[in-house]
């Protein structure tokens, strides 16, 4: 999106209880308008936690769908730009809603990480493909603890001991993570709609996972296409990718860390202390315990 100088705001923002769950003013400010967002039957919806796989999985949905029609695209806009962050209102930019309804393609992708239960409803009346990405609870803390490190859109995450109890606390942006994985899970019950994917079968095997997608989506690619965008979607060559590496947005610090930081299943044990993993385990058995949602946390 040419003509916005995207500035670099002053503070961190402070977290505040909405509707239920922790947020910032950067996702609440458009409210209203968030809630009474028109989708189309066409839309395809990117649901995640933060820092499941969300951009992973926009840029494959991108190359899927627009891969070979629009080739300046691929070149010249981030991916950011391409699937809209719908929430989102940021200074110096058109908010996430402004920007979904301007886009110009069909189908629209557009991305979000409101929990289920705050999700504008026209998506579920409209009946709106969703695709969500869950990941591990042990690696998504660390990658979140990560970003918010380098993110100046983030409050300041503190230590690491003290990030790991406000997660475990639900005390994050976009609440706790696991409501949120739980909450898609449930709903893929009532609503047949939801392609609900796993980060570490990504990781595991990409191309599988994409074939997957293609049949929800109702996707003939032929294989060499897909194999390409498997290819092009691996984490080296999107880390080396201006257009998909974050490195155009002036409010994350790359000297701090990367937003393509590792993409790997199991760095959670370069982070947890023996003793921070037991609380952990327990406390996720209670929270999990009524879920049949199982994760790995290795591959
Ligand atoms: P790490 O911090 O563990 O490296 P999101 O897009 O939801 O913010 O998720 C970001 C996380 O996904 C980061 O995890 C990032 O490195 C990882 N990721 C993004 N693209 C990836 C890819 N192609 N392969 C593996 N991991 C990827």
């Amino acid at each position: 999106m040419e003509g916005f100088d995207i500035p670099v705001p002053m503070g961190r923002p402070e977290l505040f209880d909405f509707e239920g769950i922790s947020m910032t003013h950067y996702f609440t400010d458009n409210w209203e308008n968030i809630q009474k967002f028109q989708a189309r039957p066409d839309d395809i919806l990117i649901t995640t936690y933060p820092k499941s796989g969300t951009t992973w999985v926009s840029y494959i949905l991108d190359l899927l769908y627009f891969g070979n029609t629009a080739p300046e695209r691929q070149t010249s806009l981030p991916i950011f730009f391409r699937v809209p962050f719908l929430e989102g209102t940021f200074p110096g930019l058109p908010s996430g809603v402004e920007q979904t309804d301007k886009l110009p393609t069909t189908p629209r992708l557009i991305k979000t990480h409101l929990p289920v239960q705050l999700l504008p409803k026209s998506f579920w009346e409209q009946n709106c493909r969703v695709v969500y990405v869950a990941r591990n609870a042990k690696d998504n803390a660390v990658s979140y603890f990560h970003f918010d490190r380098m993110n100046m859109g983030d409050p300041e995450p503190g230590d690491w001991n003290t990030f790991l109890k406000r997660f475990m606390d639900g005390k994050m942006v976009f609440g706790p993570w696991y409501d949120h994985v739980c909450g898609y899970w449930e709903k893929k019950q009532t609503y047949s709609n939801i392609h609900y994917m796993f980060f570490e079968d990504m990781v595991e095997d990409t191309g599988h996972e994409v074939e997957r997608l293609c049949s929800f989506l109702g996707l003939s690619t032929p294989i060499e296409e897909r194999e390409r965008i498997t290819k092009g979607t691996h984490f080296d060559a999107m880390k080396q990718n201006n257009m998909t590496n974050y490195s155009t947005l002036p409010i994350m610090d790359f000297k701090v860390s990367p937003f393509m930081r590792k993409g790997k299943v199991g760095d959670w044990k370069n982070h947890f202390t023996v003793a921070q993993n037991e609380q952990f385990n327990e406390h996720y058995k209670q929270k999990m315990k009524n879920s049949t949602l199982r994760f790995r946390t290795e591959i």
